[in-house]
């Protein structure tokens, strides 16, 4: 039987390159799924694009579960990947019981943000036979402890222990991993160094597949747009447009029956 790990190796060695988009709700997921996206993933960045937090270190594990839901009512195709919120991992067990929830929360697959200190919580998971994504390079979960959201592999020795990363997250059974805002240059070593499709968001084109927060995408978060992102649309614009109109019409309908 072919897993999904023997399924990416597959399409990595094929060069055809992976997509992958955030969704939070079931007209979301829906509509990516209908447009033939490969991956979609319930991301904690769920915390800033719709819930209004400061970053992802407030997002609980209901939350995730519960937009999860929604997100899994809307997939037909898609891989659907459910993201483990901080402090929900913090052991192997607490790992393997925190993947579990996902799974009955109708993701197929889960992912947690580490490397190498975290090698005995994903070969928990993946020996439980749930498919694992990885992610390394910036991790939005220690924002505060590493400063902002900064590029990296900038030194050699970031470089190498990237590199070092990607390669414990393979070997404990990953299908998949992201880069996070990493020099192109590194992400094309690392992508070079694993059998595994590397999946990349700010770190160049020379990753296997691309990820971005769709609200990114679509133009729908306006107060912030990360410096590696070019909108595709201007969602938020027409919202405010559709509203002022609402209101005109609603206003001005009043006013004429008075
Ligand atoms: O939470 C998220 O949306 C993510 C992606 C940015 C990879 O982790």
């Amino acid at each position: 039987m072919t897993t999904l790990v023997d399924q990416y190796r597959e399409l990595k060695k094929r060069g055809e390159k992976i997509t992958a988009l955030t969704a939070y709700d079931y007209p979301t997921a829906r509509l990516l799924d209908e447009s033939g996206i490969d991956i979609i993933l319930v991301g904690d960045s769920l915390g800033m694009v719709v819930l209004g937090y400061e970053d992802t270190t407030q997002v609980t594990l209901e939350e995730m579960l519960h937009h999860t839901r929604a997100a899994a009512r809307g997939v037909k195709n898609a891989l659907l990947v459910g993201d483990m919120p901080i402090h929900t991992f913090d052991s192997p067990d607490a790992a393997v019981a925190t993947a579990r929830k996902f799974i009955e929360a109708g993701a197929q697959a889960v992912k947690l943000e580490g490397g190498v200190g975290h090698v005995a919580h994903i070969e928990a998971i993946t020996g439980e036979g749930i498919p694992f994504m990885g992610h390394i390079g910036m991790l939005p979960q220690q924002v505060r402890e590493q400063g902002g959201y900064k590029v990296k592999g900038k030194t050699p020795s970031e470089a190498e222990a990237l590199i070092v990363e990607a390669r414990a997250i393979e070997k404990a059974g990953a299908f998949s991993v992201v880069l996070e805002i990493v020099v192109p240059e590194i992400a094309k070593q690392i992508t070079n160094a694993i059998a595994i499709p590397t999946i990349g968001i700010g770190s160049g084109e020379n990753c296997d597949g691309q990820i971005l927060v769709t609200h990114d995408l679509i133009g729908l978060f306006p107060w912030f747009t990360p410096k590696f992102v070019s909108p595709e649309a201007e969602v938020a614009t027409e919202i405010r447009k559709a509203t002022r109109a609402f209101i005109e019409r609603t206003r001005g309908a009043a006013a004429l029956s008075k």
